[in-house]
């Protein structure tokens, strides 16, 4: 079983460096640099999203960065041969398995893991076996922890999208019932033996609450961080989010 020694991890998630850049099929803002100030930011780890339409992260990209970094790449992919081969290709230090629709504007909701259990077995061992930290992006709910801790992953990541709607919608009765969900799933998941992340939508308002969580070992946020960099700057905004995930810890 994990334990919780060590900092509180930060994986910046560059995606949206990419996004922009699409928007007019140029060379810039380049990702791969935005990689390299969240490194000297303190990033502990960089994740992008492979999406099979590459809306934002491109394959070439994937190259760069297995390329470039120091920091560990969480590759977040879904669970298709495609992006197994990629995985395999590459050997990232960590894959995320992720549900994808192609009409969604971002990864929606999390992995239907108690449904697919035989088949996503079966696709996560290959990564596994080739020394990737699998893990699985997943709500709060206990059938699915169960369910990824049956089929073999080493770590689930819980979907903090639902909290931070919640959140911004000022209905904090919702908030706070999506907290308590988050904190006893958890608790329950460390208890399987299983290394707890979270992420999505997470800002400076609502990312001290989950920080403080005890089996939380690694959050990854992106879109927030990206959108901040416009008016401060990518190094204050990755370090202002280190410090309160810091003192949130403590
Ligand atoms: N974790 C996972 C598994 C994700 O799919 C995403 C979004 O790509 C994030 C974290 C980061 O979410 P956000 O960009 O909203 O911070």
């Amino acid at each position: 079983m994990t334990d919780f020694a060590g900092r509180l991890r930060l994986g910046v998630n560059i995606d949206h460096v990419a996004t922009v850049r699409n928007a007019r099929g140029g060379a810039y803002p380049d990702p791969l640099r935005a990689a390299k100030i969240a490194e000297e930011a303190g990033a502990d780890g960089i994740t992008a999203h492979l999406r099979e339409d590459r809306r934002h992260i491109s394959d070439a990209d994937i190259d760069g960065l297995m390329e470039v970094l120091s920091v560990p790449l969480n590759f977040e992919m879904a669970a298709t041969q495609e992006m197994q081969a990629i995985a395999l290709r590459h050997k990232p230090h960590a894959v995320c398995i992720v549900p994808e629709k192609r009409e969604e504007k971002t990864t929606e909701g999390g992995l239907e893991v108690a449904r697919e259990e035989n088949r996503l077995a079966h696709f996560i061992a290959p990564l596994r076996d080739a020394g990737c930290r699998v893990s699985i992006f997943i709500a709060a709910d206990k059938r699915q922890i169960e369910a990824a801790h049956r089929i073999g992953a080493q770590v689930i990541e819980l979907h903090t999208g639902a909290y931070c709607d919640a959140h911004a919608e000022g209905d904090f009765a919702t908030r706070d019932r999506e907290l308590e969900a988050l904190r006893e799933m958890s608790a329950f998941a460390h208890s399987l033996g299983l290394e707890v992340h979270a992420g999505h939508g997470l800002t400076y308002d609502t990312v001290q609450p989950v920080a403080a969580f005890p089996e939380v070992m690694e959050l990854n946020i992106g879109h927030f961080l990206i959108g901040e960099s416009i008016f401060m700057g990518l190094d204050p905004a990755i370090r202002e989010m280190r410090r309160l995930m810091d003192s949130a810890r403590d």
